[in-house]
């Protein structure tokens, strides 16, 4: 028996304006109103963060960012601060290796803006994974292992049950291949997990969640959720449409 609640995040990534976030949410919030057990959050783009926290209303599905910048205000155009985000949300993705590839982000700028969300009282869900190479040469452990150490560098245990690990292997990221659920429990169960109970004791550690995302379906995601240290997933392409969204939700 799993003891942690099981969590679903939709990453809507790049899509998904300020009217279609509206029109999702209301056949969305309606569809999953009577779901109980499992925590559920939507992560749209920043300018339909206003209209998503509307239109929750009083539902329990939680908001989510994709990103946030460290600092707390001042000279960096385009970018938005914790508060900023926290007057909206309660949830930050962090890490998203789409923002390790394209955007420069790094194990350092993960851990500044992991901390600047707890400081604010959100919760980071911090995504971490490996590329095809790096699984191909026999790397994913040691490259898991560096981005959950150095990603929570300095985090205390009172604030680490915030925390959200999603671990995202880079080559299931949007290919339709997903890893094997026995795959993905290995990485959290082997890896991810015994480097929580270390940096927070077994007790804190044994409590955090660890998601998996990649290629995550309605008719993977039973599998997947079945496992023992898989506490449900961070969903991209499957959450942009209510069916497989809610499918996704009902599996955890
Ligand atoms: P995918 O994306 O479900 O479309 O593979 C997951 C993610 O990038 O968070």
């Amino acid at each position: 028996m799993k003891t942690r609640k099981p969590m679903v995040a939709g990453n809507w990534k790049m899509n998904k304006g300020l009217y279609a976030t509206r029109d999702l949410l209301r056949e969305l919030v309606p569809a999953l109103s009577d779901v109980e057990g499992v925590d559920v959050v939507v992560c749209p783009p920043f300018v339909g963060l206003g209209v998503a926290n509307r239109e929750l209303g009083s539902s329990s599905i939680k908001l989510g960012a994709q990103n946030l910048h460290w600092e707390e205000s001042g000279a960096f155009t385009g970018e938005i601060s914790p508060s900023m985000v926290k007057d909206l949300c309660d949830f930050v993705i962090i890490g998203h290796s789409e923002r390790r590839a394209m955007f420069g982000e790094t194990d350092e700028s993960v851990n500044k803006k992991v901390h600047a969300a707890l400081k604010v009282g959100l919760s980071p869900i911090v995504c971490v994974g490996e590329t095809l190479e790096e699984n191909k040469s026999g790397q994913t452990g040691e490259v898991v292992s560096r981005q959950v150490r150095e990603g929570l560098a300095g985090v205390e245990p009172e604030q680490a049950v915030k925390l959200i690990i999603a671990y995202e292997p880079v080559w299931a990221i949007g290919t339709g291949l997903a890893a094997t659920p026995e795959g993905a429990n290995a990485v959290h169960r082997d890896v991810i997990r015994p480097i929580l109970g270390e940096l927070f004791g077994d007790k804190i550690g044994n409590g955090m969640r660890i998601l998996y995302g990649g290629s995550v379906k309605a008719d993977n995601a039973k599998e997947l959720f079945d496992q023992s240290d898989i506490d449900g997933g961070l969903i991209g392409g499957a959450s942009l449409k209510v069916d497989s969204f809610v499918s996704i939700v009902q599996a955890a």
